[in-house]
């Protein structure tokens, strides 16, 4: 039985296999509409979300199968003192994949242990995002035809960010991607990820102007400031609108640009951007659900 709670749970091969399918089946979404059916889906979410949860149901709905579960803590027995393990345990009886989200980092892996079931990684506190990951992977490959040797520019907070943290995984397996990591000090990338891509010989620049790295980028991935994993609200005030990208901005950046956000956004790309023909943003979104049927259809099939 195959999870995924990293990226690099899947090799390079079978993530260009698994976004191909996702372009088949974004070209094609008739020919998979009966391809789960009998088949349910979990979402179990111990944290808020829009894109994640929805773009998890409308895949398994899109291919005929069912779903079920809950969008917050409160609603499960979480909040009667079950441990994660035995409601892992419980929910495998009544589904044949789990998409989780859980505050805390490592849970989905400590859920594997109990789960009779594939289990995916819906985000894990400030740690990982795989699933957003293939998202953003379609997205690039989609724009740019490729996703080696492109000059990547990761945007605000890169501290908690999760899906920086798995985007960054996935893409330094590329040759010829350098990362450009643009934050404040406060949210720099933490160092165990920096010393992976030294240790790797990728290369990488940590500036604090986006301006100056705007004229430089193929990919700006912007990222919100994570409210939620501050200790200190002052903090979050101080740091929460230190780049907004505007017009004006893009006007320093490439034709060949292309802006990727994994949404939600708060105030760092103003709504003056979107109808930027290099905003790909909400394409980016649609690609979500694409990417999530093809995965689940993988796992399900290694799973039958
Ligand atoms: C992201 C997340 O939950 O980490 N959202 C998402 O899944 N599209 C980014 C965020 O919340 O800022």
């Amino acid at each position: 039985m195959r999870h995924l709670i990293e990226i690099t749970d899947l090799t390079t091969g079978e993530l260009d296999q698994l976004l191909s399918l996702a372009e088949d089946m974004r070209s094609r979404p008739d020919d998979y509409r009966e391809s789960q059916r009998g088949r349910i889906l979990a979402t179990l979410f111990f944290e808020p979300s829009t894109r994640t949860r929805l773009s998890f149901e409308s895949a398994m709905l899109s291919m005929g199968g069912g779903v079920l579960g809950f969008a917050s803590a409160d609603s499960s027995s979480t909040a009667k003192g079950e441990s994660l393990q035995d409601t892992i345990r419980t929910v495998s009886c009544y589904c044949d994949v789990i998409a989780m989200r859980h505050p805390k980092e490592g849970a989905p892996l400590a859920a594997v242990q109990k789960a009779t079931v594939p289990v995916i990684n819906a985000g894990d506190g400030g740690h990982n995002h795989p699933t957003q990951t293939l998202t953003d992977l379609m997205t690039i490959r989609r724009e740019k035809g490729r996703l080696d040797s492109l000059t990547v520019g990761l945007c605000d907070d890169l501290k908690f960010g999760r899906t920086v943290h798995s985007l960054i995984a996935a893409m330094s397996r590329y040759p010829g991607v350098r990362f450009v990591l643009i934050s404040p000090p406060e949210l720099r990338l933490p160092a165990y990820l920096t010393q992976a891509l030294d240790d790797r010989g990728i290369e990488w620049a940590s500036l604090e102007r986006m301006e100056d790295a705007l004229p430089t980028l193929d990919i700006l991935y912007m990222t919100r400031v994570q409210r939620e994993r501050f200790f200190n609200e002052a903090d979050y005030v101080r740091l929460k609108d230190t780049y907004v990208l505007t017009p004006e901005k893009m006007a320093l950046a490439s034709p060949d640009l292309r802006v990727l956000h994994p949404l939600p956004r708060v105030n760092e790309i103003s709504p003056r951007v979107d109808d930027d023909p290099r905003a790909v943003y909400f394409d980016q979104v649609r690609n979500g659900r694409y990417v999530r049927m093809a995965l689940i259809t993988k796992l399900l099939e290694v799973g039958a």
